[in-house]
């Protein structure tokens, strides 16, 4: 147990299970394809695992120091460490800010999510016509009173999880979700596999087009590394304050970005496949989950009712996990201003529901979709922040302090467990990578991404 609070994970099977919890979400299921698609297919993959292996690993890895070695939430966990820096713990402050505006658009978004998924299970999508799903989502999304119902059930279970405590409630619960969520993946995979015509989908995926790797690519490679390994907010300082004493970091660091990689990668067999086999138009952006799967779902039959009713229940499982560890995080940190684990928990949900409410009430054509802030709703605001410019902002934050200010003999400690474990690969990890690599890296791509705009 590493924390001050004494809360941790049990053993380093259930700490993989609920960090690959947080890792694996919408953003693999429901974006991961679509921009892999959208620009290149292999390209894109031959860089986005590049980015993943030296930058996103990197920062999680570096993460899990800062979070063991301290035993802190994000904010006291960067002074703990170099006490003669104090300003530094508004790296931690801008990290859990970053958790509070991602969480409140992921509630949204799973909101939709868990309505598709009990709109699959009663039959009313199946009741739809196919020129319709457009207008479904549209009116759906826009409306007030629906999204913000499935937005509360969806947060009061990510609540209930939380107040189970770190080992009876986070990691219980990934421990069981996870294994059933790849399970559901694979089946859907054989489904989609096995359809007609289903190798146009597989070439969409996998052919290399390097024509379609724009700089916009590169960028979106990049912020999709960050958000999918859940770095560069201090979710990962949190949970690396859980591990245990004796965990691998390097090992643990693997599983988790293998378990993210080939779920982004699964994710894409199940539904590139289907899309080409029901001769629907794959780019359907964001919009593909909600408006083009269930006209593939609905051209299936019966089958096509139970690919659906999982399909859904998937991508709300990955949601939960990932939800949970965005709240954990708040959780933690509200939990050392003396109000306890249930009290801050409660007091997160609450003030979170405000923003996701207005971030829904301001999508499509919704109630407050005429208040605009420089010149966007909220929910693109929260959608442009969260996904594209303050990660990677606090990542190179994070991965400065890592590599030059926290002490190298500390990481080396931490690392190498007291020096218990060999660890042949430092000076590579620590001087190339976490040092001038990845910090150039996460730099460039913010001045590219503030000057294109
Ligand atoms: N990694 C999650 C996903 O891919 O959906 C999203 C996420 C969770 C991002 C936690 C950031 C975070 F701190």
């Amino acid at each position: 147990m590493a924390t001050k609070t004494g809360e941790g994970f049990s053993s380093s099977f259930g700490a993989i299970m609920a960090a690959a919890g947080s890792a694996v979400g919408l953003g693999n299921i429901w974006r991961f394809p679509y921009i892999c698609g959208k620009y290149g297919g292999g390209a894109f993959l031959i860089v986005y695992i590049v980015f993943v292996l030296f930058i996103g690993m990197v920062l999680m890895m570096g993460e899990f120091v800062i979070g063991r070695r301290s035993g802190e939430d994000p904010m006291k966990a960067y002074p703990a460490l170099k006490p003669k820096r104090p300003g530094w713990k508004y790296v931690g402050l801008a990290g859990l800010m970053t958790c509070f505006l991602i969480l409140a658009i992921y509630l949204v978004i799973s909101g939709w999510t868990l309505n598709y998924f009990w709109e699959s299970l009663t039959g009313r999508l199946a009741g739809i016509a196919d020129s319709d799903f457009g207008e479904h989502f549209k009116q759906f999304a826009s409306s007030a009173g629906r999204p913000l119902l499935c937005v509360a059930i969806f947060l009061a279970l990510t609540a209930l999880v939380i107040v189970g405590g770190v080992d009876k409630g986070i990691e219980r619960v990934s421990k069981l979700l996870m294994p059933i969520l790849v399970v559901l993946l694979i089946a859907l995979c054989v489904r989609s596999l096995t359809l007609e015509g289903a190798s146009a989908g597989l070439s969409y995926l996998f052919k290399p087009d390097f024509s379609k790797l724009t700089g916009e690519g590169v960028l979106a490679a990049l912020g999709q590394a960050l958000f999918s390994l859940s770095v560069g907010m201090g979710v990962m300082i949190v949970y690396g304050s859980y591990l245990p004493k004796d965990d691998n970091i390097l090992k643990t660091s693997l599983w988790i970005t293998v378990c993210d990689f080939a779920i982004a990668i699964l994710s894409g067999v199940a539904i590139f496949p289907a899309v080409f086999a029901c001769g629907q138009d794959p780019t359907g952006g964001p919009g593909l989950v909600y408006q083009v799967l269930p006209v593939v779902f609905n051209s299936m039959g019966t089958i096509g009712r139970i690919f659906s009713i999982t399909f859904f229940l998937l991508l709300s499982l990955a949601a939960l996990t990932s939800a949970i560890s965005l709240l954990e995080a708040l959780t933690q940190w509200f939990s050392g201003k003396r109000l306890g684990r249930t009290g801050s928990a409660l007091t997160v949900s609450l003030l979170v529901i405000f923003l996701a409410a207005a971030a829904s009430f301001s999508f499509g054509d919704g109630i407050w979709s005429g208040f605009k802030i420089a010149g966007m709703s909220l929910f693109d605001l929260l959608d442009k922040l969260t996904g594209t410019i303050l990660p990677p902002v606090c990542a190179l934050m994070t991965i400065i302090f890592f590599g030059w200010v926290m002490n190298k003999e500390d990481i080396i400690d931490e690392l190498s467990n007291h020096g218990m474990v060999k660890i042949g690969y430092f000076k590579l990890f620590y001087h190339i990578l976490a040092r001038v690599v990845a910090p150039l890296a996460l730099l460039i791509v913010l001045v590219a991404g503030i000057i294109g705009g």
